[in-house]
């Protein structure tokens, strides 16, 4: 018999390998987490203060992040209850003291204010392979958000794939592809418009770090 659990939208999400499980695991985060907690530790190296993950999903990064990050509260948010449900079981599971109870946030709602109630100026906000699955106004959310709740010098991290004029990888192409015949208003971003955007609202690309297969670490300062 079906486990009725797994039918249920309010319980389960497809593509973890077990979608029932209380903490989720997602195979791109297993080969993902330990490049993605490296270069993290690297740049954030001086850091110490409040770091928010935008659409952390499972939760795999943020227990990741907070290990490398000792100094930094690593503050998760997703929308999904489901999500929100796999961090807290990580949360719980790993007793990191500097892993903080994840916040429920909609990067198209006006965020910022929320974490400057709970946590006050942030010194970086981290988001990984969220832009390209959801519509653009979502990067607009994220990017705006960011700037608002970023104190002085604070970095914006975005990790994914993106396009680049110059020798687009066709893996990134044939996934910008098969992204757009899912939904129409997903896709592969462009280089170039994430870094518009983020000067729009006066963040600086700082540096580009290439990551395994194709992906690119963004790091934008304020
Ligand atoms: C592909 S998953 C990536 C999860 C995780 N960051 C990772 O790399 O393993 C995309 C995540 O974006 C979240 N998401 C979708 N729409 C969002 C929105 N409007 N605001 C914030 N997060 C969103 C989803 O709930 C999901 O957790």
């Amino acid at each position: 018999m079906t486990d009725p659990a797994a039918q249920d939208p309010a319980r389960s999400r497809p593509g973890y390998e077990d979608e029932t499980a209380e903490r989720l695991v997602a195979p791109a985060a297993l080969r993902n987490a330990g490049p993605i907690a490296g270069m993290l530790a690297e740049v954030l190296a001086d850091e110490a203060g409040p770091l928010l993950e935008i659409g952390a999903g499972s939760g795999q990064h943020a227990v990741a992040g907070a290990r490398a990050l000792p100094r930094m509260t690593w503050i998760p948010s997703d929308p999904d209850p489901v999500h929100l449900r796999s961090i807290r079981a990580w949360r719980t599971h790993e007793g990191l003291a500097n892993l903080a109870e994840p916040m429920r946030i909609d990067a198209t709602d006006d965020w910022s204010a929320a974490t400057a109630l709970t946590h006050g100026p942030l010194r970086a906000v981290f988001c990984a392979n969220v832009i390209h699955i959801a519509p653009w106004r979502v990067a607009e959310g994220i990017v705006a958000g960011a700037a608002r709740a970023l104190g002085e010098g604070g970095r914006l991290i975005l990790y994914g794939p993106f396009l680049e004029t110059a020798g687009a990888a066709p893996s990134n192409l044939a996934f910008d592809r098969a992204l757009q015949e899912r939904d129409p208003e997903w896709g592969v971003r462009p280089l170039a418009d994430v870094v518009a955007l983020a000067a729009l609202h006066r963040l600086t690309l700082e540096r580009r770090i290439e990551m395994p297969a194709n992906n690119l670490a963004l790091v934008f300062a304020r």
